[in-house]
C-alpha cells in the first residue's frame, strides 16, 4: 500500500486565496484593512526566516504587516510596553510575539499581556480556556491547519481514535482539544508513555509533534491510518554532498508511506498551513473587532 499524500502546500494556497478574497471584501464594504504585528526579539535564524515569510504572505493577502525587531538584550519591561502599545493601536488586529523569547524574558508574562482579542497565536490563557471549554476562541495556527487537513481528507472525524504524540502548549495540547471537539477519542502520548508503539498502532489519526527526527516508524502505524507529521527537523544529508542537510519530519516517511492511508509530507505538509491559518486568524480578529 502506498499512502495518499496530503498536499499542504496546495491547501495553504487555497486558504490564503480565501483570506485575500475576505480582506478585499472587508476593504470594499467597510474601508478596513486588517493589520498583523509580529514581534521578534533576538537573532534566532529559524525565527528570522519564519518572520520574513509571515510578513511577505501577510502583504500578499492584502493586509498590513508591522514588524518589530528588537535586540536580544531588550528588557522585559520594554517588550511589555510594546505589547501594550500594539494592544491600543486600532490599526493592529493581530499580535504575534515570536517564540522562543530570550531567557531573561518571562514568556508567560508576555503572552498574558497580549489582548486576547488580538491573540492570533491563541496562546493567551483566556483563549486556551475558551478552546478547552468548547467556546469561540483564537485557535493556535499549527493545530488548526492540521484539523483543516484532516477534515478535508476524512470528512466527519466523529468516533475516530486519535493519538497525538507530543504535549506542547503550541501543538500537542491544542491539537488534542480540537480533535476532542470533533468527537474523536483522543490520547496524548509523550516521552514517558509506556508502550508508545502499541498506543500509536491504535490510531486512526496519528499526529506526530515531538520534535524528534523520524521517530515514528511505519510499524507503529495502523494500516490505512491518516498521519499528520508536524515535525520539521534538519538532519545531515551526505548523499547531497559534504556538510549538506535536509528537512525531515517526526515520522519516518519512507516506511510510513507503505502503511498509512494518507500522510503529510515534510516539507510541503503542515508547514505551509501554519502561516495560512495565521492570516485566517488575523482576518477573523479584524472581523470580530469591527462587529
Ligand atoms: N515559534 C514556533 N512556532 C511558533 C508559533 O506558532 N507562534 C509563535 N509566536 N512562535 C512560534
Amino acid at each position: 500500500m502506498t499512502a495518499t499524500l496530503i498536499d499542504g502546500k496546495a491547501f495553504a494556497a487555497r486558504v490564503r486565496a480565501d483570506v485575500a478574497t475576505g480582506v478585499a471584501a472587508l476593504k470594499d464594504a467597510h474601508g478596513i484593512t486588517p493589520g498583523l504585528a509580529v514581534v521578534l526579539v533576538g537573532e534566532d535564524p529559524a525565527s528570522q526566516v519564519y518572520v520574513r515569510s509571515k510578513g511577505k504572505q501577510t502583504v500578499e493577502a492584502g493586509m498590513n504587516s508591522y514588524e518589530h525587531k528588537l535586540d536580544d538584550t531588550t528588557p522585559e519591561a520594554d517588550l511589555l510596553a510594546l505589547v501594550e502599545k500594539l494592544n491600543a493601536d486600532p490599526a493592529v488586529h493581530g499580535i504575534l510575539v515570536q517564540l522562543p523569547l530570550p531567557k531573561h524574558v518571562d514568556e508567560a508574562k508576555v503572552l498574558a499581556a497580549i489582548d486576547p482579542a488580538k491573540d492570533v497565536d491563541g496562546f493567551h490563557v483566556l483563549n486556551v480556556g475558551l478552546l478547552g471549554t468548547g467556546q469561540k476562541a483564537m485557535v493556535p495556527c499549527t493545530p488548526l491547519g492540521c484539523l483543516m487537513m484532516l477534515r478535508d481528507h476524512l470528512g466527519d472525524l466523529s468516533g475516530k481514535t486519535a493519538v497525538v504524540v507530543g504535549r506542547s502548549n503550541i501543538v500537542g495540547k491544542p491539537m488534542a482539544q480540537l480533535l476532542l471537539g470533533d468527537s474523536c477519542t483522543v490520547t496524548i502520548a509523550h516521552s514517558r508513555t509506556k508502550d508508545l508503539a502499541e498506543v500509536c498502532r491504535r490510531a486512526d489519526i496519528l499526529v506526530a509533534a515531538v520534535g524528534r527526527a523520524q521517530m515514528v516508524p511505519g510499524d507503529w502505524i495502523k494500516p490505512g491510518a491518516t498521519v499528520i507529521d508536524v515535525g520539521i527537523n534538519r538532519i545531515p544529508a551526505p548523499e547531497k554532498g559534504e556538510g549538506k542537510t535536509r528537512l525531515v519530519g517526526d515520522v519516518d516517511f519512507d516506511s510510513a508511506v507503505e502503511v498509512a492511508g494518507a500522510i503529510t509530507p515534510v516539507p510541503g505538509g503542515v508547514g505551509p498551513m501554519t502561516i495560512a491559518c495565521l492570516l485566517a486568524n488575523t482576518l477573523t480578529a479584524c472581523c470580530r473587532a469591527n462587529g
